[in-house]
């Protein structure tokens, strides 16, 4: 098995000037930071952006382009920073505007690109315009920047409809004048109604501030939510979270919001250094997907069909093509996704048990993953090859998901816990006051520190495989793999100068050597008759 060593003086982007514009996002590798479990500056626990700051050296190492921060605005934390009351401040928990201009500063003089995560779709409950909407009552215009309605029922006593929460229960709410409020996720999460002027005026400005900051982009939460159908029709079914993702629901997908990112890419190409934006958009389909990143939209969007395949070939191969062929036409370049903080973490969900953690199934997902055109996102920790943590005390849990009922995924605490750094020391160097969630003891083998110039270990082989993304040419360009004959249940595909080999079954399978082995996922031999790909190995050839 290859492994090269990560090298930190031979960063391709490194300098002290802004970093350049080469349409550096198509290929682009952005590696997802969770602010709160990332590395604790300030020792209280709870990660912060000095934290961030200080590991970026890391993140330069490991070879990815750009650091995607979850929230860090001021937020009550009902939903971990994703209910927003302040979205010009930062929280004090995670510093300062100061602290954020450092960071992104910092980032650009180590060749890293920063992008933050705007969160469009709904405010906190504490926001001063929801604060304000609550004060003035029913009638007032103020209301009207949020979804205020009456109720149904002789007495306005039932939600004025049928639409179901994500974190469960009903997505209305009731306030003590006896109007509801709208909320798709937690009471403490209003949605804006994103008809209405002041809404529209407000995210521009927004955008501007954090351009203006030097951001080089955005994720945007939600992008699929903002717009609702007329008249809010009941759905007129229960369950509503089975629908999310295949059909088109009144309130997701709606063709309204695409007006919405028209007009913020005409802001984010006003300034210069190609700043981005990737939609965080649930969409039945990889083709309603494509819709978002069309040429006068966003630059990106998740690709969750991807992240939702299961570990078989066959599926594997039908969700490639079928992502590569839906942006094709709207010549934008498909992304990869295996893990983030909303999911059960890949090394666990792909292993089939969650008793049962095999690390080889992750592995190989993330070389094939890797080997594929488009920009892929790494979760903080899957290059660790972190498993879900399945057993955390019902006492330390904050998804407000989990205690309304199954929200997305189920319960998302268990890929939130804070990454071990070293092998020893509190929290496993995460900081020097403990960890809001617990850390497993076995993730001492499992730190930074434990894996780093371990050739067998999964940090190498992501710093070995992001090494090799950047050296061969146009590994990550391109708009298609070209797939070879192989055995049920092995991909073979080529790109130029390269080939991929995946054998996805639980048993060893012999093939014709492509070429010479330049990275894999496990050991393997090649001898005169061919080479024997173990279970759940991926291989890249060069050829
Ligand atoms: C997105 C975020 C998730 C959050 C939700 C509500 O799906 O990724 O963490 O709970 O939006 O903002």
């Amino acid at each position: 098995m290859t492994q090269y060593l990560a090298d930190s003086t031979r960063h391709p982007h490194a300098s002290d000037q802004p970093v350049a514009a080469t349409d550096w996002w198509r290929d682009a590798v952005i590696y997802q930071v969770y602010p709160r479990s990332f590395a604790d500056g300030n020792g209280d626990g709870m990660g912060d952006i000095p934290g961030v700051r200080e590991r970026l050296p890391y993140l330069r190492d490991l070879g990815v382009d750009a650091v995607w921060l979850s929230p860090f605005y001021a937020s009550p934390q009902a939903d971990a920073g994703y209910d927003v009351a302040d979205y010009r401040a930062i929280d004090p928990m995670f510093g300062t505007l100061h602290d954020a201009d450092g960071l992104i500063r910092d980032a650009h003089r180590l060749g890293l690109r920063i992008i933050v995560d705007l969160v469009p779709n709904h405010s906190s409950d504490q926001h001063e315009w929801f604060k304000q909407a609550l004060r003035e009552g029913p009638g007032s215009p103020l209301r009207q920047r949020y979804h205020f309605r009456p109720g149904k029922g002789e007495n306005g006593e039932l939600p004025p409809n049928d639409w179901e929460s994500i974190f469960g229960g009903p997505s209305w709410t009731r306030t003590e004048d006896g109007e509801w409020y709208l909320h798709l996720f937690a009471p403490e999460q209003p949605d804006f109604n994103w008809e209405h002027p002041a809404v529209q005026d407000e995210f521009r400005s927004i955008l501007r501030f954090w351009l203006d900051m030097g951001v080089d982009g955005f994720r945007i939460d939600v992008a699929h939510g903002l717009v609702k159908a007329d008249g809010l029709p009941d759905i007129g079914a229960h369950e509503q979270l089975k629908l999310l993702g295949n059909d088109v629901l009144p309130f997701f997908d709606q063709d309204g919001v695409h007006e919405v990112y028209r007009s913020w890419r005409r802001i984010l190409d006003e300034y210069d250094g190609e700043r981005i934006a990737v939609a965080e958009a649930w969409t039945p389909t990889v083709e309603r997907t494509a819709n978002y990143v069309r040429a006068d939209e966003l630059h990106q969007a998740f690709n969750f069909q991807y992240l939702g395949t299961k570990w078989d070939a066959t599926e594997l191969r039908e969700v490639i093509d079928r992502s590569l062929d839906a942006m094709r036409p709207v010549a934008a370049p498909t992304t990869w996704v295996l893990s983030n903080h909303d999911v059960v973490r890949h090394a666990t969900r792909l292993s089939g048990d969650e008793n049962s953690y095999d690390p080889h199934r992750a592995r190989a997902a993330s070389l094939l993953m890797l080997a594929l055109p488009g920009s892929a996102y790494v979760y903080q920790g899957e290059e660790l090859g972190l498993p879900e943590v399945t057993d955390l005390p019902d006492e330390v849990r904050q998804d407000p998901a989990f205690f309304r009922a199954a929200g997305q995924d189920g319960f998302r605490d268990g890929c939130r816990v804070p990454i071990p750094w070293t092998a020893e020391g509190s929290s496993y160097g995460f900081g020097s006051g403990g960890s809001w969630l617990p850390q497993p003891a076995s993730w001492a083998g499992l730190s930074v520190e434990a894996q780093t110039a371990d050739p067998a270990s999964t940090l190498e082989l992501y710093r070995a495989a992001l090494r090799l993304r950047r050296e061969l040419p146009g590994l990550g360009a391109g708009e298609s793999v070209q797939w070879q004959d192989a055995p049920e249940g092995v991909l073979v595909f080529r790109r130029p100068g390269f080939v991929c080999t995946v054998n996805t079954t639980g048993a060893p399978v012999t093939l014709p050597a492509p070429g010479t082995v330049l990275l894999s996922s496990a050991p393997v031999e090649v001898t005169a008759d061919g080479v024997v790909l173990p279970s759940d190995t991926t291989v890249w050839w060069a050829v």
